[in-house]
């Protein structure tokens, strides 16, 4: 998994929970805490950082995903070369579509040892939105975040619930409802 989840991932551990259990989570976890975001990991690695921070914090591990997901969208943003591209796009239903359909290949074409995760589109409407997230990273929570971020960034209130389809979660359907 690239290294900008992991950077991203230690600097919100430092920013809200300080710098001292970050160190201690590392030390724990059996990880020099040495990654640079063009880097690839082992996304193994961002697994036993979130549960050794769950255990830590008693927030649950979907919860931790998720408030992760939601703060990293902004910088996953920024770090699009190419803003021009996205002019068309309006909102987080077309964001979401732009991101199977174009953001996340290309992330793939830049780095061949990548796996982002595949959206499949059920159905879509002005207001609903229904797809598919399969991954074997198994990350929906972080995903559930991403979309929060990113309904955030285009000034929308979405309703999401999600249905594991498979006990693992590699396989989870995101029900998108537009409130405002
Ligand atoms: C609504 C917006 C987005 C959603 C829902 C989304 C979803 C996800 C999820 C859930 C993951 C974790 C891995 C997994 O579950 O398989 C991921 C990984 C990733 N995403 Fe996205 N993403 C979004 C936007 C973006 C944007 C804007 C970028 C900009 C470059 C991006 C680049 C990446 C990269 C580099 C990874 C790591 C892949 C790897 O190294 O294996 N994503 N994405």
């Amino acid at each position: 998994m690239k290294g900008i989840i992991f950077t991203e991932f230690l600097d919100l551990v430092e920013q809200k929970f300080g710098l001292e259990l970050l160190d201690e989570l590392l030390l724990e976890a059996n990880d020099e805490g040495i990654y640079t975001s063009i880097g690839s990991y082992d996304h193994r690695n961002l697994v036993k950082l979130i549960v050794l921070l769950s255990q830590k914090t008693g927030i649950s591990a979907e919860d931790l995903q998720q408030v992760f997901g939601q703060s990293v969208f902004l910088n996953l943003y920024a770090s699009l070369p190419n803003k021009a591209s996205l002019g068309e796009c309006k909102n987080s239903f077309q964001f979401v579509r732009l991101v199977e359909d174009y953001i996340h290949i290309e992330v793939k074409k830049l780095y061949a040892e990548a796996n982002p995760p595949k959206f499949e589109f059920i159905s879509e409407t002005e207001t609903k939105m229904v797809f598919d997230y399969k991954s074997a990273r198994c990350m929906s929570h972080v995903c559930l975040g991403l979309v929060k971020g990113c309904a955030e960034h285009f000034n929308e209130i979405l309703e999401i619930t999600m249905t594991s389809e498979t006990a693992d979660n590699s396989h989870v359907r995101f029900y998108l409802s537009l409130v405002e």
